[in-house]
């Protein structure tokens, strides 16, 4: 048996002292697809952040694989695209170059790329699609082509978990439609993924869990079909607005107020 490559329970996240996110409960299962949905400024980015020792884990258990957060020696397990967008036009480098640079967590620093290190990133770059550009410079892609790159090098880490921050945002149409399917293939792969997203329609058929951030709480999680029903229901719920911005910022007290009642748990 193995351990689930992500667990969650009852986990704060902030920044110093202050707690941006309270109380997030999430089983991630090998070959899940989870989508983080929620307003502008509601937490989804810190939650990612605490997972990757990026923000601070301020209480509650978070474990990766089976081990708890604070033994984690390395987060190799993890890959990782953040939010914003594409590779600086400074960066001097071809396509290849920073795909294959996902592969310097996985060697040691003395240890030459050997040929399975060359065969994971052509790999890496026919999943998303870019193999005829290796050789191109990066600051020549569009700013789509950028973010698949960022993706190919997060998946030639080979991670147990992929995350990423808004990977289809601020990119157009066009681009948004190849990003969906680069999340297909790598769904139909088995990938387990965490998605922090506003178009979740595009990505609907691969989601297998959908976790809504409001206001630094948890109020809903379920399937996707549990999602359409609670937004069915719940017609002024906040969770699918998102494009308000936080008023504030969130520090929310250790009340012992109950999470909304809409919270479901998937089996
Ligand atoms: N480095 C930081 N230090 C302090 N507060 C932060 C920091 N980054 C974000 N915040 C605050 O945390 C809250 C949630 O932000 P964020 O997690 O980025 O939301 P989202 O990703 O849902 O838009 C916001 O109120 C934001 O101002
Ligand atoms: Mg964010």
């Amino acid at each position: 048996m193995t351990a689930s490559p992500l667990v969650l329970r009852d986990a704060d996240f902030g920044y110093g002292e202050q707690r941006v996110v309270s109380g997030v409960t999430l089983e991630v299962q090998k070959g899940d697809v989870v989508a983080i949905l929620g307003p502008n400024g509601s937490g989804k980015s810190t939650i990612i952040r605490g997972i990757l020792g990026l923000a601070d884990h301020l209480g509650g258990d978070v474990e990766l694989l089976g081990t708890p957060l604070h033994r984690l020696r390395s987060r190799a397990a993890i890959g990782y695209v953040p939010q914003h967008h594409s590779l600086s036009s400074s960066v001097a480098a071809t396509v290849r170059e920073v795909v294959a640079s996902g592969r310097l967590a996985r060697r040691r620093w003395w240890q030459p790329e050997t040929a399975r290190d060359r065969e994971i990133v052509e790999q890496a770059l026919e999943v998303v699609r870019l193999s005829h550009r290796a050789d191109e410079e990066v600051s020549h892609l569009s700013g789509g082509q950028q973010r698949r790159v960022l993706i190919a090098r997060a998946l030639a880490t080979q991670p147990d978990i992929l995350i990423m921050d808004e990977p289809t945002a601020g990119v157009d149409q066009a681009s948004q439609v190849v990003l969906a399917k680069v999340l297909g293939r790598l769904a139909q792969a088995g990938t387990t993924m965490l998605i922090v997203t506003h178009e979740l329609d595009a990505l609907h058929d691969i989601v297998t869990r959908v976790l809504c951030v409001n206001n630094g709480r948890i109020d809903f999680t379920g399937s996707c079909a549990q999602y359409d029903l609670h937004l069915a229901t719940h017609p002024t719920g906040s969770s699918h607005h998102h494009h308000d911005e936080a008023e504030a910022p969130v520090t929310t007290p250790l009340s012992s107020e109950p999470l909304d009642t809409a919270a479901t748990r998937q089996s």
